[in-house]
């Protein structure tokens, strides 16, 4: 099953949107794999955005995401990288579509309340950068075969 990487930022857990966040992904039938409330090191902050590592906003980026907890998830389903992309919607929450997590709670990119892996490959990679192996559980749901066809 196609799994993806999920971060609540520092202002989703801020303005109290863990539950909504959640809410919506379950909603959508996605199905959790991992959850870990957390505070970011320095470290971690800059291997995740490593690729960002060039551009103006690097700096900003990674005070930003260190500056209080955030909630790491890991959720899978049929095309999740996609499907929790289009639940986030577009980077810029002026851009993002209406009734997406951005749309509908953001205003700034550089408050933009979720992070999502942006590539299968990449949801493999940032989900072994920030779990390990043994806090990924694997579960079926009694409803997954009115969901997942
Ligand atoms: P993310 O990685 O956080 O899920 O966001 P994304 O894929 O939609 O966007 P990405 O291009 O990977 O950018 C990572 C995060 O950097 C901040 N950003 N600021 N000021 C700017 O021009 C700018 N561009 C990007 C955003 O917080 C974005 O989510
Ligand atoms: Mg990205």
């Amino acid at each position: 099953m196609e799994k993806t990487f999920v971060l609540v930022k520092p202002d989703g857990v801020q303005r109290g949107l863990v539950g909504e966040i959640i809410a919506r992904l379950e909603r959508r039938g996605l199905r959790l794999v991992a959850a870990k409330f957390m505070a970011v090191s320095q470290e971690l902050a800059e291997t995740h955005y490593g690729i960002h590592k060039e551009r103006p906003f690097y700096a900003s980026l990674i005070e930003y995401i260190t500056s209080a907890p955030v909630m790491a998830m890991v959720w899978e389903g049929p095309n999740a990288v996609a499907a929790v992309r289009q639940t986030m919607g577009a980077t810029k929450p002026t851009e993002a579509a209406p009734g997406s997590v951005r749309h509908d709670f953001g205003l700034e990119i550089g408050r933009n309340i979720t992070h999502a892996s942006d590539s299968v490959e990449n949801g493999q990679l940032e989900t072994k950068l920030w779990f390990k192996a043994e806090e990924l559980v694997t579960w079926q749901r009694d409803v997954d075969r009115w969901i997942f066809e």
